[in-house]
């Protein structure tokens, strides 16, 4: 059976004493509590602060992002292996945040550079995919999707695959405080369940996490997560708030 994963997507927020705050909070907050996975993923200035406040529980560290060479001369940009220095786990990659602004424009190709990169250092990947809008108004959803996973995956062994988390977030759902409803979100993981069983086995779809995400709160998490295919949330918003936090975290109990 699928634990479920719950993990708090900082963005752009905090600053070293309320990152610090925050960490302690949700690691107070959780305890030994085990039967849900629960990951942070603060700003790159935070990691390593938030990593010390971790240590000895079992809340889990993320980045946000990674740019895929082992090292040189890339100005600004932060490796993997500099992310498992600092004790990550986990990384977000393939945000629609940096998929859509425009002056980062991400295209599929450079996630699935990233994502190899991440899986070739040992880190696990949660690979964010959704439509906008206007693709799911034109009736365009799983076209999108098909091909957000085909591209973001090419190349993806399934051993590799079972380090993959992947994350629904419709872009028309984040920062909106419009979720998906349970049923849309439903409708979708199964599909994306598919296409993993097809491209690489039942035993690895039956295994692998699929979060759901965009203004998910303490509110709707209960019938988000009580879906069959949504095994957890990536949440933005409510994760600044550690109270709002473990209250989903709580609902994600078995
Ligand atoms: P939100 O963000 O919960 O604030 O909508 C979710 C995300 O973008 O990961």
């Amino acid at each position: 059976m699928r634990s479920k994963f719950i993990a708090g997507n900082w963005k752009m927020h905090t600053a070293a004493a309320t990152a610090r705050q925050l960490a302690s909070s949700v690691v107070r907050g959780l305890g030994a509590e085990g039967r849900v996975k629960v990951a942070v993923c603060p700003p790159f200035p935070y990691l390593a602060l938030v990593g010390d406040v971790l240590r000895g529980s079992p809340v889990a560290l993320g980045a946000q992002n990674l740019y895929p060479e082992k090292e040189g001369a890339f100005t600004g940009e932060v490796s993997p292996a500099m992310l498992v220095d600092v004790n990550c786990k986990y990384v977000i990659l393939g945000h629609s945040e940096r998929r859509h602004k425009p002056e980062l424009a991400e295209s599929d190709a450079l996630i699935n550079r990233k994502i190899h990169a991440a899986l070739a250092a040992g880190l696990h990947a949660i690979l964010c995919l959704g439509e906008t809008l206007e693709e799911r108004q034109s009736g365009r959803t799983e076209a999108v999707l098909l091909a957000q996973l085909a591209a973001s995956l090419a190349g993806v062994d399934a051993p590799r695959m079972a380090r993959v988390v992947l994350a629904y977030e419709p872009v028309w759902a984040i920062g909106t405080g419009h979720s998906a409803t349970p049923d849309q979100a439903q409708q979708v993981h199964a599909f994306l369940r598919q296409w993993v069983r097809e491209t690489f086995g039942e035993e690895t779809a039956a295994a692998l996490p699929i979060q759901d995400g965009g203004s998910v709160n303490p509110d709707n998490a209960a019938a988000l997560l009580r879906q069959p295919d949504v095994d957890g949330a990536l949440v933005g918003g409510a994760s600044l708030n550690a109270d709002q936090f473990l209250a989903i975290v709580r609902v994600a109990l078995p």
